[in-house]
């Protein structure tokens, strides 16, 4: 197998990407496939992953992208403003620790665990809002739940104003949609920076308590510049909501459609913190992330990887692993406690994955001792989000019914 032979494309709809993990898994632990016309390596076993997220030799920077460097990435390819970025996510080495220690020190376990009752209070509103829904009648869990939950956590710490975030989540939307066209993806490319260079240049203007004036004092002490500073914000705040939307979406969508499941959860027989775990790696919320750059040839999972070729990991196909998970990985089992890599793993470990974690420990169970839940439209027609990078659905209509205080307990 070599690059230029592509075994088939990524559908940028993501109409099934279950099914297409699979055909990958299939296909070999390292196949190259067309990612909308651009040629990539998909990692999609457990173990050759983790093999390459450990390997320093596998660089993220953009630098190392032998056909980006040669001009043959097409104007305006969707995925640009991902591996663009002047960021952790695309820096290596010193560059990447002076850029992740510059937040990561706000999300210690510790600090985030200190988010608590503020996470509570937004959930219980967010739940109060939900029980308006006359009993019986249908509710969108993505639009009411999933979606203001994760933003309203995030903009808060970052002292997002109320009304930056619907334009905020629609240009975040918009920048992961694998379906754009070149001159959308440049209007979004545009109106990201100039949102967040507003929210810096405000904060500039009169500092408040919040992270974007903390990373601000760096900049005055020339630990990092306005524009790493702007792209960090825009790492941040797409990164701390869009994923975790999809995690609440996938996660509500596997209990309330494995009613079995979520009885033995409610008997205590499984904590929610298994199945936060359990529905991370079964259904996970980054489909695939590009992208990793060899910096010399390496021959990995029986494939020469040459320098400078991208390499992604397919997510979705990594939590299905039966290799890893067992010969049942492909059906949801909310006790499944095994380790997954849906926070990536090695230096670029998900920075937020506990305040993700707190977050799904206080909702889900809040949310299913006060309602019953079901979809209110056959599972076909829930509708995915079109992106290659996401693995999420644009809504989760619902028939709610409110517990009794008796069945809550
Ligand atoms: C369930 C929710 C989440 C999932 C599934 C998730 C997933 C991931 C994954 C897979 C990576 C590694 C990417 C790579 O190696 O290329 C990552 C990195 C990252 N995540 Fe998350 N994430 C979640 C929530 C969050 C939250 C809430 C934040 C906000 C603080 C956040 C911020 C980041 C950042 C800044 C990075 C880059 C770290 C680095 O490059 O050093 N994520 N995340």
């Amino acid at each position: 197998m070599d690059l230029s032979h592509p075994l088939f494309a990524l559908d940028p709809y993501a109409t099934d990407v279950h099914a297409e993990a699979e055909r990958l898994r299939a296909a070999g632990p390292v196949v190259p496939v067309d990612v909308v016309g651009v040629a990539a390596w998909a990692v999609s076993h457990h173990a050759v992953a983790q093999q390459i997220l450990e390997d320093s030799r596998f660089l993220t920077n953009s630098r190392n992208w032998g056909a980006l460097q040669r001009g043959e990435v097409p104007e305006g390819w969707p995925l640009m403003k991902i591996i663009m970025g002047q960021n952790m996510g695309t820096a290596d080495g010193a560059e990447h620790r002076r850029l992740r220690g510059l937040v990561s020190r706000a999300f210690t376990p510790r600090r985030v665990e200190a988010l608590r009752p503020r996470i509570q209070q937004i959930v219980d509103d967010l739940l109060d809002g939900i029980a308006a829904t006359p009993a019986g009648g249908v509710a969108d869990l993505k639009a009411g739940f999933a979606v203001p939950l994760p933003m309203g956590v995030i903009c808060e710490l970052f002292g997002v104003p109320a009304e930056q975030h619907a334009p905020l989540h629609a240009l975040c939307n918009a920048a992961f949609d694998t379906t754009s066209r070149p001159e959308e993806v440049a209007a979004t490319e545009k109106g990201l920076y100039r949102l967040m260079a507003e929210l810096a240049e405000s904060k500039i203007a009169e500092p408040g308590d919040d992270l974007t004036s903390m990373l601000l004092e760096h900049r005055t002490e020339g630990t990092i510049t306005f524009d790493e500073l702007v792209d960090t914000l825009i790492l941040v705040l797409a990164a701390g909501h869009q994923t975790t939307i999809n995690f609440f979406t996938n996660a509500l969508l596997a209990l309330i459609t494995h009613p079995d499941q979520l009885e033995l959860v409610r008997a205590g027989a499984i904590s929610w913190e298994t199945v936060t775990e359990s529905a991370l790696a079964w259904d996970s919320p980054v489909s695939q992330s590009p992208f990793r750059y060899p910096a010399q040839d390496i021959e990995i999972g029986g494939t020469v990887i040459r320098r400078g070729e991208p390499v992604m990991m397919s997510y979705a196909a990594l939590g299905r692993d039966p290799a890893h998970f067992g010969p049942l990985a492909a059906s949801f089992d909310a006790g499944r406690d095994a380790r997954h890599l849906s926070f990536g793993h090695g230096p670029h470990f998900c920075v937020g994955a506990p305040l993700a974690r707190l977050e799904a420990h206080i909702a889900l169970p809040a949310f299913f001792a006060r309602f019953d839940a079901e979809l209110a439209v056959p599972a076909q027609e829930v509708e995915p989000f079109p992106s290659l990078a996401l693995n999420g659905i644009r809504a989760l209509p619902a028939v709610i019914r409110p517990r009794t205080a008796a069945a809550a307990v």
